[in-house]
């Protein structure tokens, strides 16, 4: 048991390195206590305007820092395996975003590394930690909608709908051979795998590319932000921009996932809906303190966030009673405790965060879809 407050290291100050900053602030038992980042200059300045004690410009400066409990990994994920290594052959804990690595072999190397390491380990899918998710498992779980008939999900965005959206996404050596579905879909992924209960053991999946060439501007990006410049590089398009994908369940049930990153006013529109023989469940991240329940012989169902509403095993996820509408920081911020709870009482089976194991698996099922659309047919992921 982890008595003193669990102590952070957080690697990678940009878009998402930012969130973390902000999420482990509100973790009672946590503190941020160093940011890492490409030069010396960014590191203080974000270290500045968080009020975070030590700031570097080089990872192994962290090894040496004495009580440093865990190191998040937010850089673009070309850097996810060599950091993540580094943390585990010190026996640190480590906390990563997500995809896990550019490749299956890669993640494959780390899962190895984790099971001789003494560091508890995992990837950022923080959609499973938003409250009504859990109970959205919990119903499908325990057949509240009856037996499980299909699921269908969706994740869209329109943050690269023009062909003037360009950065470290497009460059197969940061980001791996799959852009949209390694991005985005593995969260889709993620959550079908968790809701069901069940792994994804086939998929067939259509990978599109709507520009063959996009424009490079010389400008600096963070993801997300936007960049007006008149001073651009064309630049040939070498991942897919959206995915229409297939799939089965162990259990056989049929599943579809649509991707896309350039249909417009979608921002961070993923959605999860599940049939069964009595009634259907869907969530929707843009209305994330609900679920639908949809009926056939009565009027449908919403059902809110509160822990009047939700199953016990839910009620620890949500932290304000109903109308304090739940949110994407409330279950971003729960998926860091998730794990830091694990750091604190690593016997304590009740915790359920995605290890680098599961996170393999997410690298597995997108190089099937990498498989699938060159070879046009189903893969099946073991
Ligand atoms: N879980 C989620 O919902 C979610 C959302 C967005 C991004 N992400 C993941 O987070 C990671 C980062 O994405 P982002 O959107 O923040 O990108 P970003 O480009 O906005 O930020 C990346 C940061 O890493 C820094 N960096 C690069 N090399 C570094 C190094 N060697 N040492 C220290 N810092 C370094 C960059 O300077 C930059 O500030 C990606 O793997 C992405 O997939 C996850």
């Amino acid at each position: 048991m982890c008595k003193n407050k669990i102590k952070a290291a957080v690697v990678g100050g940009g878009f998402i390195g930012k969130q973390h900053i902000e999420a482990i602030r509100r973790i009672p038992n946590a503190e941020v206590v160093a940011i890492v980042e490409t030069t010396i200059e960014r590191a203080k300045t974000i270290a500045e305007q968080y009020h975070i004690p030590n700031y570097y410009d080089n990872e192994d400066e962290l090894f040496a820092l004495e009580g440093i409990d865990v190191i998040h990994v937010c850089t673009p994920n070309f850097l996810h395996y060599e950091m993540a290594k580094k943390a585990l052959e010190h026996d640190m804990n480590v906390f990563c975003e997500k995809p896990l690595s550019l490749s299956a072999e890669q993640s494959q190397a780390l899962v190895d590394i984790a099971s001789m390491s003494t560091g508890l380990h995992a990837v950022n899918l923080n959609y499973r930690s938003n409250v009504m998710v859990r109970e959205m498992r919990e119903q499908v779980i325990n057949k509240k909608i009856g037996n499980l008939l299909l699921v269908q999900a969706s994740y869209i965005q329109d943050w690269l709908m023009y062909d003037t959206d360009y950065d470290w996404h497009f460059v197969p050596d940061m980001v791996g051979a799959s852009r949209a579905v390694a991005d985005i879909g593995s969260h889709a992924f993620d959550l079908i795998q968790f809701i069901s209960g069940q792994k994804i053991t086939d998929v067939f999946a259509d990978l599109i590319k709507v520009y063959p060439k996009r424009k490079e501007s010389k400008e600096e990006r963070e993801t997300f932000s936007e960049v007006v410049s008149d001073n651009y590089e064309e630049v040939a398009v070498q991942n897919e921009d959206a995915a229409f994908i297939i799939a089965k369940l162990e259990d056989g049930t049929k599943v579809s996932i649509t991707i896309s990153q350039v249909t417009g006013g979608h921002k961070n529109d993923i959605e999860v809906c599940m049939s069964g023989s009595k009634q259907s469940i869907t969530w929707k991240q843009e209305h994330a303190d609900r679920l639908y329940i949809g009926k056939r012989n009565r009027g449908n169902e919403l059902l809110y966030a509160d822990a009047k509403y939700v199953s016990d095993k839910a009620k620890r996820f949500i932290a304000l009673p109903n109308g304090h509408a739940v949110g994407w920081a409330d279950a971003f911020k729960n998926s860091i405790q998730e794990f830091y709870l694990a750091i604190e009482d690593k016997d304590n089976k009740e915790l359920d965060y995605v290890d680098f194991y599961k996170g393999h698996y997410l690298m597995k099922l997108i190089e099937a879809c990498i498989e699938s659309n060159k070879t046009q047919t189903w893969i099946h992921v073991k």
